[in-house]
């Protein structure tokens, strides 16, 4: 929705009523009488949620989207797919042992476009963990507020960016740690800096969401948490490589021996009610496009699926996760995916 979506959502949004309910009775009707491989329900994230409140979170820029300008860049020089058996199943949250409850864990981007800025951190942070055993939280704020302007394919903080950019930055420049909004203090440089959030949800576990967006915090180059007493730029830690992965093959390869990959797809106004199964396109129009991690995949029932760990904390979908259908690039989840060597 934000500046090189805003073209193509001139177009795509113009019958869109920003002031509807995400959460829509007719929606979840009409998707739980087709039958679908998922079913649809009322998500506690978005009780009383409008479309506004949703686009805003909605900050990845799609190789899809007409008149959006996606920096890619060049798949694996260092390695050649395919030479290795690789499982018809697998689940990065339970299969790499030791660093189960580390890439279980479910954050939330809050009412800020940062989408981008975690589906890329995460995966980062949980390949380091596949990789050295690191259990260190690695910092989405340093992502959203230092990955910017021409070294981050124009990416703009809670405005929306590019996930392929930000490796591409963790490999140039690495990220610093920093954990959720709760994180112990003195614990690491960046915790991110707003809170996990519910839309006018009557419980204990989530405050409201702010009815306006978060402005980007400013990159300042050193530590937030004023407990943390490494310096910012010892901090840093960088990437080996990064790469864009372009096919089901190579993703399901990449995931079961190095760990998650960063994908982004075009949330569609159906997707918000996800509650379980494997999800594809089945009603309503496009609402913007989200980054995400992907996590694992399968089948389930017969139908293939990539597993996937969304950042709209675990009270959203199935657990914070969801599963849409693999192998047929379904809405572009197989056409914008990243990851690197860490
Ligand atoms: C719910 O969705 C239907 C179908 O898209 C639409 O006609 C209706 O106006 C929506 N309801 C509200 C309250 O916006
Ligand atoms: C939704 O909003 C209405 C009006 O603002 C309020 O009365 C209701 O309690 C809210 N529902 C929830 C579940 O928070």
């Amino acid at each position: 929705m934000k500046f090189a979506l805003a073209l193509s959502m001139v177009a795509a949004a113009s019958a869109l009523d920003f002031s509807a309910p995400v959460i829509n009775e007719s929606i979840i009707n009409k998707v739980n009488s087709m039958e679908s491989t998922w079913v649809a329900g009322v998500s506690p994230r978005f009780v009383n949620a409008t479309v506004a409140d949703i686009q805003v979170l909605l900050g990845a820029v799609l190789s899809t989207h007409e008149g959006s300008t996606h920096f890619d860049h060049a798949v694996r020089q260092d390695h050649t797919y395919g030479l290795v058996a690789v499982p018809d199943s697998f689940d990065s949250t339970t299969d790499f042992p030791g660093c189960e409850d580390l890439i279980a864990h479910v954050r939330d981007q809050s009412s800020c476009g940062s989408c981008w800025a975690f589906g890329s951190t995460e995966a980062f942070n949980d390949r380091r963990c596949v990789a050295y055993g690191d259990k260190q939280w690695y910092a989405a704020e340093d992502t959203l507020a230092c990955c910017s302007g021409i070294r981050c394919g124009l990416s703009m903080g809670c405005n929306g960016g590019q996930p392929t950019s930000a490796w591409k930055w963790f490999a140039a420049t690495g990220v610093t740690s920093g954990g959720d909004s709760d994180v112990e203090k003195g614990s690491t440089c960046n915790p991110y800096p707003f809170e996990a959030c519910a839309h006018h949800v009557d419980s204990d576990t989530y405050p409201d969401c702010p009815s306006d967006e978060y402005s980007t915090p400013k990159c300042t180059e050193s530590c937030i948490d004023d407990g943390f007493k490494t310096a910012y730029a010892d901090d840093k830690v960088k990437a080996k490589s990064s790469f864009t992965i372009r096919n089901e093959a190579d993703m399901m390869e990449e995931i079961s021996t190095n760990g998650p990959i960063t994908a982004a797809f075009t949330v569609y106004e159906d997707f918000p009610t996800y509650t379980s199964g494997v999800y594809q396109h089945t009603t309503g129009k496009s609402l913007g496009g989200h980054a995400i991690e992907i996590v694992g995949y399968g089948t389930e029932d017969g139908t293939k699926y990539w597993k996937v760990k969304n950042s709209w904390n675990p009270s959203w979908g199935d657990g914070g996760y969801f599963k849409i259908l693999r192998g047929s690039n379904e809405c572009g989840i197989e056409g914008t995916v990243s990851a690197g060597l860490v």
